[in-house]
Order: C-alpha cells, then sequence, then structure tokens
C-alpha cells in the first residue's frame, strides 16, 4: 500500500516511488500537514514544527493558554476561514447566514485501493484493482455543525503522482453558502522557493517566467470562465539553484478548464503555502441540505531531478491516467487544415483543390474550419447555426467528405458550440440562450456571445444540431473552437442568489457535452482549441488528446510557446502546423524546412494552401511526411529533453526525444540568430544508453561522448536555419 496509516499517532505517510506526503492528527484533532519532498520514511515530521509563544496569533478556543499553538503558524493540511488563520485559506463558507467561520477537525479516513473519481468531472484513472494506486479518503467535520469535507488523494506510487480533490457534504439541516473551495492546500515550512508560471496572451501562450517570491500574497489566476491564454493552470515552486536536470521543484496542475486561482503566500516567518482550486472571485455556491459539492482535482508532483524529472511524471501521467482518447496511441493523422489557407473564402473547388494536393503529397485527413454553415462569411455572424451552407459548398456536407474520402483522405470539421452571434437565427429565436445582463449591453468578443451552456435546454439544442451533422457524413475528427473570455454572466434561469454558480455549471456543462459527443462517436478524434491554446489544460485532455497549441503559426515563436507547453503536457497533445511565410501572425519569414522541424514538435499537420507551393517546398513536404511516419512513435511517446532554453540562449533552441528502450533518438535545433566568424554550438544528448554505439548521418559515437562531450551543431547557413538529426543505435 502506498498509505500508511499509524493510528496511534494519527499520522498518513503518503509514498511514491520517490517522493513522500504526510500529515498528522494533532491532540486537537486538526489535521496537520508535516511533509511533502524527496522520499524518506514514515517519521512523525511534526518535530519540525517549531514551538514559540505565539500569544499575539491567537489559539483556537479549546486550546486555552497553551501560548505556542496558533493556526496562523502551523502548517495545515486544510485550513479554512475563521479559526485563527489569517494566511490564504483552503475553504471559507458561511453557515446559518453569519460571518464566514469554520472549524474542521479529523472525523474519519479510509484507504481504498484504485482511485477515487469525481462525478462530472475530469480526473485521472487508474485500472479496476489495480496495484500500487491508492485512495485515502480524510473526512473533516465542523466542530460545531454537521458540515463535512472529504479530503481525497490518489497516491499514484510508480508514476510518483499524487493527486487531491476535495468533497462538501451538507447535513446540516439548511443551507451552506460556500464562498471559497479550494482544491487543495500545501504547507513548506521552509523557506526560499521561486515560483515557475506560464503568462501570455492571445497568440502568445505560456511564456515561462520565473521570479522570487515576496512576502504576501503572489496570485496566478483567471476568471475569464477558461483557463485562458493569460496564464495556465500549472505552477512550479522551485529551489534557487534547481536547473533542468538538477535540483528540487514541485508542480501543480488543475485538471480543470474554468476559472482557476493558484496563490503563494510566504508569512510572517517565511513559510510559503500555496491555495488552488476554482476562482473563488465571482463563485458563490448554496450548497443545499444533503447535497455535496465537487471541487476538481489537482495533479502534484515532486521531482528531485530538475524540471526534466518534474516535466517527464507529468508528461507520462497524463499520457497514461488522463488521457482516454483511443487515438492516444495511434499516429495522429497529419492534416490539412483550410483556416490559413483560406479563411472565410471558400468553395468546393478551393477545397477540393488543396485536398487534391493533399493526397498526392501522402497527407490523411481535410480538415474544414470556420464558415460551413449558416451565413458564417465572415466573424460577425452566424454563430449557432449549425446547418451546413450548401450553396456555399456547392454540395451537402455527405458529398463534400465523399469526394474528400475518394482521394484517400479522412475528413474533419470545425465547430464553436459554445457561442451565439446575435446575427444568427439561433439568437433571433432564443436570445435568452446567451449570457447577458438584463437591461445592459453585452460585452461582446469577435462580435459574440456566449452560450448559457449552464442550461440542459441550451447543451440538447447545441448537441442536437452538431449530432445531424456529425450524423450526414462520415467525420472522423472534430476541432471544438471557443473563442472569447466570458463577460456579464447572468443565466435566465438560474434563481436570483444563485448566479455565483454559473461559472462552474458552464463547466460542467461543457464537460457533459464533450462527454455526450465521445459516447455517440467512440472512435472520434477530438482536438481543443480556444483561439489557439486558450484552454491548453489538464482537464482538456480528459477529453481532447491533442490541442490547438497556438494561432501563432510562426516557427520562431512557437519554440517559446511549445517550450512554456511542454513542462507539464505531452509532446503528443501539442498540436502545431506548417504555415505560409510571410507568417499571418508576425510577417517572419522563415525556411519551409524549419517550419517542419517546429510543427513536428507534437501532432503534426499543414496550414496553407498546398496547391500554391513551388515544386521544391512540395519535394519538402514530402520529407516531412515521410520523416514523420517514420518517426511518430518516438515523437509521440518517447522521453522528451528540452535541450536548450530559447529564454536563454539566443542563438538556438534544441529539442531531443528519446525511444523508451534507447534505440533510437531525434534531436531537433532551430538557430534563432546568426553571426559571422560564428561560435560552435555544442549540443549535449540526453537519454541515451551510454555504453551503446549511436550511428548520425554515417558516423558513430558511443551515448557518453554524445552525452557528455555533445555534439556540434552544423553553421547556419540562413535566417532560422535547422537541424533534425537521428541517432540509431548500432
Ligand atoms: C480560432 C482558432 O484557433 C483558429 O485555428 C480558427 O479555427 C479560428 N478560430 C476560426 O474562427
Amino acid at each position: 500500500m502506498a498509505v500508511i496509516y499509524q493510528e496511534k499517532s494519527g499520522l498518513f505517510t503518503l509514498q511514491t516511488k520517490t517522493t513522500t506526503y504526510q500529515m498528522k492528527v494533532d491532540k486537537y484533532g486538526v489535521l496537520l500537514h508535516t511533509y511533502y519532498g524527496p522520499k524518506t520514511d514514515a517519521s512523525d515530521y511534526s518535530y519540525l514544527i517549531m514551538p514559540a509563544d505565539r500569544g499575539y496569533s491567537g489559539q483556537p478556543g479549546d486550546v486555552q493558554d497553551e501560548r505556542t499553538y496558533s493556526l496562523d503558524f502551523y502548517p495545515r493540511e486544510y485550513p479554512v476561514y475563521g479559526n485563527g488563520d489569517y494566511r490564504i485559506v483552503g475553504m471559507k463558507a458561511n453557515l446559518k447566514g453569519q460571518v464566514p467561520a469554520l472549524d474542521l477537525r479529523y472525523h474519519s479516513s479510509r484507504v481504498m485501493k484504485g482511485k477515487y473519481r469525481l462525478e462530472g468531472l475530469p480526473s485521472m484513472f487508474a485500472e479496476e484493482g489495480e496495484d500500487g494506486v491508492d485512495t485515502l479518503e480524510v473526512v473533516l467535520k465542523d466542530r460545531y455543525e454537521d458540515l463535512y469535507v472529504h479530503l481525497l488523494y490518489g497516491v499514484y506510487e510508480e508514476d510518483d503522482v499524487i493527486t487531491r480533490a476535495v468533497r462538501v457534504e451538507n447535513c446540516t439541516g439548511q443551507a451552506v453558502e460556500l464562498k471559497r473551495v479550494m482544491s487543495m492546500s500545501v504547507d513548506f515550512t521552509e523557506r526560499g522557493f521561486e515560483l515557475v508560471h506560464f503568462y501570455g496572451k492571445h497568440a502568445m501562450e505560456r511564456q515561462m517566467e520565473r521570479q522570487a517570491l515576496p512576502h504576501g500574497i503572489t496570485e496566478i489566476s483567471s476568471r475569464r470562465g477558461t483557463s485562458s491564454h493569460h496564464h495556465n493552470p500549472f505552477v512550479v515552486l522551485t529551489r534557487k539553484d534547481t536547473t533542468e536536470d538538477h535540483g528540487e521543484c514541485c508542480g501543480f496542475a488543475f485538471v480543470y478548464s474554468g476559472s482557476f486561482k493558484a496563490q503563494i503566500e510566504v508569512d510572517q516567518i517565511h513559510q510559503t503555502r500555496l491555495t488552488m482550486g476554482i476562482n473563488d472571485e465571482e463563485f458563490c455556491w448554496k450548497l443545499e441540505d444533503q447535497e455535496s459539492f465537487i471541487a476538481p482535482e489537482v495533479c502534484m508532483v515532486y521531482s528531485e531531478e530538475g524540471f526534466t524529472g518534474m516535466s517527464r511524471r507529468f508528461q507520462k501521467a497524463f499520457y497514461r491516467r488522463l488521457i482516454r482518447s483511443p487515438w492516444k496511441d495511434r499516429m495522429r493523422p497529419i492534416l490539412v487544415n483550410n483556416w490559413e489557407a483560406t479563411y472565410f473564402d471558400f468553395d468546393r473547388e478551393k477545397l477540393m483543390k488543396i485536398a487534391r494536393q493533399a493526397s498526392e503529397l501522402g497527407l490523411d485527413m481535410l480538415v474544414l474550419d470556420d464558415g460551413w454553415f449558416g451565413k458564417r462569411n465572415n466573424d460577425n455572424c452566424g454563430l449557432g447555426d449549425w446547418v451546413v451552407n450548401e450553396d456555399k459548398l456547392g454540395c451537402s456536407m455527405k458529398e463534400l467528405v465523399q469526394e474528400v474520402n475518394d482521394l484517400g483522405l479522412s475528413f474533419g470539421l470545425w465547430f464553436e458550440p459554445e457561442m451565439v452571434s446575435e446575427d444568427s437565427d439561433l439568437y433571433r429565436e432564443h436570445p435568452d440562450f446567451a449570457f447577458q445582463i438584463p437591461g445592459r449591453s453585452p460585452v461582446r468578443s469577435r462580435n459574440q456571445l456566449v452560450l448559457d451552456i449552464s442550461r440542459k435546454d441550451v447543451r440538447e439544442y447545441v448537441e442536437e444540431r452538431m449530432f445531424r451533422v456529425l450524423d450526414e457524413a462520415n467525420i472522423v475528427y472534430v476541432k471544438w473552437d471557443m473563442n472569447r473570455s466570458i463577460e456579464n454572466v447572468y443565466s435566465a434561469l438560474l434563481p436570483e442568489g444563485s448566479q455565483g454558480e454559473i461559472l462552474h455549471r458552464y463547466v460542467l456543462g461543457l464537460y457533459e457535452m464533450m462527454e455526450h459527443l465521445l459516447e455517440r462517436y467512440p472512435n472520434l478524434l477530438l482536438e481543443g482549441c480556444s483561439g489557439g491554446g486558450g484552454r491548453f489544460d489538464a482537464g482538456m485532455l480528459y477529453y481532447a488528446p491533442q490541442i490547438w497549441c497556438s494561432d501563432n503559426t510562426d516557427a520562431v515563436e512557437r519554440l517559446k510557446i511549445q517550450y512554456g507547453t511542454s513542462f507539464a503536457y505531452p509532446m503528443s497533445s501539442i498540436s502545431a502546423h506548417v504555415s505560409v511565410c510571410p507568417n499571418h501572425q508576425n510577417g517572419r519569414v522563415t525556411p519551409f524546412k524549419t517550419r517542419g522541424i517546429c510543427a513536428m514538435q507534437g501532432a503534426f499537420g499543414y496550414e496553407l494552401d498546398l496547391s500554391k507551393l513551388s515544386d521544391e517546398d512540395k519535394e519538402e513536404v514530402r520529407r516531412q511526411v515521410k520523416f514523420y511516419r517514420e518517426n511518430y512513435q518516438v515523437i509521440q511517446s518517447g522521453d522528451y529533453y528540452r535541450i536548450t532554453s530559447p529564454w536563454e540562449n539566443h542563438d538556438v533552441t534544441a529539442w531531443s526525444y528519446v525511444a523508451q528502450d534507447a534505440s533510437k533518438a531525434i534531436l531537433a535545433a532551430v538557430f534563432t540568430d546568426l553571426h559571422g566568424n560564428p561560435v560552435a554550438e555544442r549540443v549535449r544528448w540526453r537519454g541515451l544508453d551510454e555504453k551503446a554505439v549511436y550511428e548520425i548521418d554515417g558516423r558513430e559515437y558511443t551515448g557518453a561522448a554524445l552525452m557528455h562531450g555533445g555534439y556540434l551543431l552544423p553553421v547556419p547557413q540562413c535566417n532560422y536555419d535547422s537541424c533534425m538529426l537521428v541517432a540509431v543505435r548500432k
């Protein structure tokens, strides 16, 4: 068992392959957090809590004159608001309409084989009865009322991952107002952590930033209704000296796709607390008597092997334990998407021209993006009218798909199910389906409004329309887009006083819709998208094995975007396409070869008019397609290494993949600057078999030489030149 419960001393020790996590029920029944870090034994680590006179900070009512006992200083497993802990808390709730105050004490616990599941929410899974995966449930109860808080822990021994979630159960006989329910809290009693997080904007997501933590509260959050382009729901606490290969760091990934909040507080004696969960800013959940509320899952990894060790664990755990799609191990179709090729300006002939060229060049799929339905000829109208525009296509969807299939290509289709244009039949018929505050004009973004999919009738309406289209034709892939932040939420059906529930109900509605889609079409390849990577989070991976990483298709800016994304998410989930130059987002010109190398970092495809390519570029497409087919297994499921950082090395960004048995490795490098009298760019391969001999371009090297001595990259011959090297074990 990965969970050790020592009843006498009140200790719960969770053990994974390389980490230990511990909590303790103290003599007052308060659940203390006593350890999270490198693997150690099940000793009682509460000896590390320093006893000192804390009279000025307050003691809980039943503690009386024990002045060293203060919840404002003690490390706690799930701190709550209103009992003398003035730091950030896990939970805040009103009982009986009073000022929020809770006092949670230990009630009971149980250990179960396997992994808990969360109804209606994505969460990591395990096989039925699988060894090495255990659930611990610790139940806390308010000292005065029958309000129970179930702390859930999923312990994955081999994967080296611990998950957390919380279920609040109301048995008080009356409604309770939940004002904040974080999914987790963790206390580190040492000083000196740094924070790594991933900020961004539309077309420039997940930019890595590392900073020292000041005293007080640092917050990384979104209140946009989506996890957002602006901050990713993934943060890392790291030691100052941690690097890619060495040192300690601890990552927290929220398995949720809506508004979130991660807060880190460094307190008066330099201790660090981190909480993560649904953003409480607009949150207020009325929990009726005998009802439960579930706070979504957080996945935690502690690594002593630098950022590489941490990322590896996240990537593998998400790949094995979170992505359910039957597509996860299959080679993903190499597709061509018509968005950047045509935008809204297409007809059957234009699409077929691209399709014929795609087939000739050996691609697998044509994806028809925005603009195929209703009157959607620009982005000001038509959303919500999911009726095929046969006038524009010149045929039915069935006929178009058949024609594409006849070329040996499969077919994918774009939807934006959560949105409505005011200029649409749907809006004219059901204006109340959209979020709008009565009497106020709504905030528009891309000239569209958000459908209130917290409502069952709205979900059913959209699903029915989507299913009609999908039933009609042989569509094997859906790109599910979502192109704006949510604002002015007001649901016409929710009673007054419950509007603080909408944003979370919206996300639950979204998950239900995706579940229905996958139940109806179990073999569908679902690609997530939100104006590019505005909803690139672990929650989405439960439904979509790949996510469009960014609307920015410039190979050079993608280096930083994909670098940041790789810290938590599997490379196979990063959807990336080759587009034309000058690039449509920033005007940069890069070699076709380099665009291919960058796009092959994940789920690979093209987004340009293939029929307009020069013969030379077409030859390059053939080479890229061949290379990807021959090597997709290493790229999709090999170990990924960030070799150089685009933030530190301004001349070259390099990365590599190594097959699980180290028999093959691929190293890619893109030169981001040029110099006269060039400097030697030496990279060290990683993850190879030291004793083995590898062949690269007809020359032999030992694994040790490549990893310790390194390898001299060729001198770049032009702006943004690149290379892709394959090392094969002899
Ligand atoms: C945003 C997506 O990220 C793009 O790829 C494209 O699908 C457009 N939306 C279509 O409106």
